[in-house]
């Protein structure tokens, strides 16, 4: 790094604005992108997070696009504490929509680019202006305070672009804001635009940047550095096509990079991304920076280590800072500490036997390309201690009473915990009276219930073994397998359900 550490660069070559403005435009352009409608209460909902969060603004929709629009932005702006805005195109009845939702906010914008001019607006230079001109006068004259968009901006000749916001200043429009429509930005270019705009204007700076070839975030915090003081983003960054710079990257990095505290309250990140995406039907990418599952996931041996000793070895700022937490996750990649950390975090204890082969069988799995969860070591490791430890239910006694024409009758005999106890149940088999029975015996103990069943004899003839294998699962969610070989086809079912059972009761010792 030539001598210059990170800090001086950044002091060197940036140009901040004291005062920086959140402009979230989750409920308009976020709800542009493809397949997301809300409903006015969802609106409402996520609009009230994002007050709650601490955003400046919020672009809560395009009232001129129906009544229920106008409706929604004007509950808005009722219920939340921030800015309301309203987009709307330079045409009065458009205007008149965002006055009507009493909104005093107005976010105006007209195609200033050749390919608007020409294929959507098929108006000239002249007119763009003078359209642009009329409806900045129009909402000033109601008292609104107004930003105005050059749509397509950065493919709009860069002379042509400076006109329109001269006129549109002289009009008086409160903020210029830079819409980069179509993603096309660099940082370089980005650089050099807010620079000649902040050399020029006195004018708020705005940006709106897409994330078409992924930029968004890098092209926003460019224009930052250059003396913008406004960023317009949405939520995960959803948005038009590839969506906006996101909320959450901008705030962070802001935070993390930058040192600049905005009045935001960065730990309600995670929970405000995690209800947009379930609200808009949006999933986020596990990698997605800060509110992704995998933004604070470690697996690696060598990472682990680093995280368990200090956690800023691999992360760039804690996880608790955005509301997210951290894991550790287990698989192919996991060494000895991971796989020790986790299972103090289940309060498992292994002995060195016990915990070798629960390594083995992890390294084995990953090899066979398997994801390891939390309740598949939690299996793991309860099958090397139940087989090593005392088992909380042992089957004392059994009698069958099977009838051909009637139900059959099980008498069982159990010990709990160290107690006998005894009943008889009918069912409609030997086996089923016989479970029926168990189940009736450990009532007060485990609220259990047989998911799956599968008997396969091993060996030929009528004296074949019988293998059982089950799967058996308590309130909780917990699962656990159990199985058992035996001549006698019964005695096999009981004992691969009670093995079963014991390891879920095993289980819920651990997790108490
Ligand atoms: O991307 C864009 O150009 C927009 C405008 C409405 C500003 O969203
Ligand atoms: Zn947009």
């Amino acid at each position: 790094m030539y001598g210059k550490d990170m800090e001086t660069i950044k002091k060197e070559n940036m140009n901040l604005a004291d005062k920086i403005y959140i402009f979230d435009t989750t409920l308009r352009d976020g709800e542009q992108a493809p397949g997301v409608a809300l409903t006015v209460d969802e609106k409402i909902q996520i609009a009230q997070s994002l007050d709650k969060l601490g955003v400046d603004k919020i672009e809560a929709g395009f009232p001129a696009s129906s009544k229920g629009e106008i409706e929604s932005c004007r509950k808005i702006h009722n219920l939340v504490d921030c800015t309301t805005v309203g987009l709307a195109r330079t045409v009065f009845k458009d205007i008149d929509a965002v006055l009507d939702a009493d909104l005093d906010y107005m976010h105006t914008f007209i195609g200033t680019s050749p390919l608007h001019r020409d294929y959507k607006l098929k108006m000239s230079k002249e007119k763009i202006i003078e359209t642009a001109i009329n409806a900045v006068e129009y909402g000033k004259d109601h008292g609104l305070t107004i930003e105005f968009s050059a749509e397509d901006a950065t493919r709009t000749e860069g002379d042509f672009l400076f006109d329109v916001y001269r006129s549109v200043v002289d009009a008086g429009a409160d903020f210029l804001n830079v819409p980069d429509t179509v993603g096309v930005l660099t940082p370089i270019v980005t650089k050099q635009l807010i620079t000649d705009l902040k050399n020029e204007f006195t004018t708020h700076i705005s940006v709106h940047f897409h994330n078409d070839f992924g930029l968004a975030t890098a092209n926003t915090l460019t224009a930052i550095e250059c003396g913008a003081n406004q960023a317009h983003v949405t939520v995960n960054g959803i948005g038009e096509r590839t969506g906006n710079s996101a909320l959450e990257e901008i705030v962070v990095a802001l935070h993390a990079a930058y040192g600049i505290d905005l009045d935001i309250d960065t730990t309600q990140l995670y929970n405000i991304s995690d209800s947009v995406s379930r609200i808009t039907g949006i999933k986020k990418p596990v990698n997605k920076p800060i509110v992704g599952d995998n933004a604070f996931a470690h697996e690696s041996g060598i990472h682990v280590h680093g995280i368990l000793n200090n956690a800023l070895t691999y992360e760039p700022i804690s996880p608790e800072l955005v509301g997210h937490s951290r894991r550790i996750i287990i698989g192919k990649h996991t060494g000895a500490n991971a796989l020790k950390s986790k299972l103090d975090e289940f309060n498992i204890d292994l002995n060195e036997e016990q915990f070798d082969n629960v390594f083995s069988q992890i390294k084995a799995l990953g090899d066979k390309g398997k994801t390891i969860t939390d309740s598949d070591l939690k299996s793991l490791a309860i099958n090397e201690i139940s087989s090593a430890k005392e088992t909380p239910i042992v089957l004392k006694g059994l009698g069958l009473l099977s009838g051909a024409i009637v139900s059959s009758t099980a008498t069982v005999k159990l010990e709990i915990y160290g107690e006998e106890k005894e009943t008889s149940a009918t069912g409609v088999g030997p086996v089923d009276a016989a479970l029926n029975a168990i189940r009736s015996l450990i009532q007060d103990t485990l609220d259990v219930e047989l998911e799956e069943y599968n008997v396969e004899a091993i060996t030929g003839g009528t004296d074949a073994l019988a293998e059982v294998f089950v799967i058996s699962s308590d309130s909780e969610g917990n699962k656990s397998t159990g199985r058992s070989t035996n001549e006698d086809i019964v005695m096999a079912s009981i004992l691969a359900v009670l093995d079963s059972i014991n390891k879920l009761l095993l289980l819920q010792r651990v997790n108490q």
